[in-house]
């Protein structure tokens, strides 16, 4: 199974950016730890802080990888376009947030993907993105519900 994170804007900055509320861990650092923990899965990631950046590498993976984890920062709340995007593609797509979007400020708590998403995990940090290669690791057995 070959699932892709995808990471967008400000979060190359993980482990210096606001530590206080992102931690103090890169993701570079920990993805190592994540694909060690699912020796059996094909995972990448993608970072951009380009908003076309990250529709040209949805619409690259999306009709062919078994799952998506999407961190879109800032743009969840703004991208009708991204929004557009997760809709448009055939691979699933769980949002995720290493803050709980729900215990910050009012404009964070409206997300444009979320109606097209299979799910949102949120609050977790960095384990938000292991939760959510979990889900689609429980899924495998019944792949037959996926839409690739
Ligand atoms: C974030 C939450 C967003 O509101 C924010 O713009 C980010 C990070 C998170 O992971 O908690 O850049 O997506």
């Amino acid at each position: 199974m070959n699932l892709l994170i995808v990471n967008g804007p400000n979060l190359n900055l993980l482990g210096r950016r606001e530590p206080g509320i992102y931690g103090t861990r890169s993701f570079d650092d920990f993805f190592p730890e994540l694909e060690a923990a699912f020796p059996d899965l094909q995972l990448a990631h993608f970072q951009s802080n380009h908003e076309g950046a990250l529709l040209d590498k949805l619409h690259e993976v999306g009709f062919t990888h078994h799952g998506i984890v999407l961190n879109a920062g800032a743009y969840t709340h703004t991208s009708i376009a991204l929004a557009d995007a997760v809709a448009a593609i055939a691979t699933p797509v769980i949002e995720v947030h290493l803050s709980n979007l729900a215990a910050r400020e009012e404009f964070r708590q409206k997300s444009l993907l979320g109606r097209h998403c299979a799910g949102c995990i949120s609050g977790f940090g960095l384990e938000s993105y292991r939760l959510a290669v979990q889900w689609f690791v429980n899924q495998q057995p019944k792949r037959v519900g996926f839409r690739v």
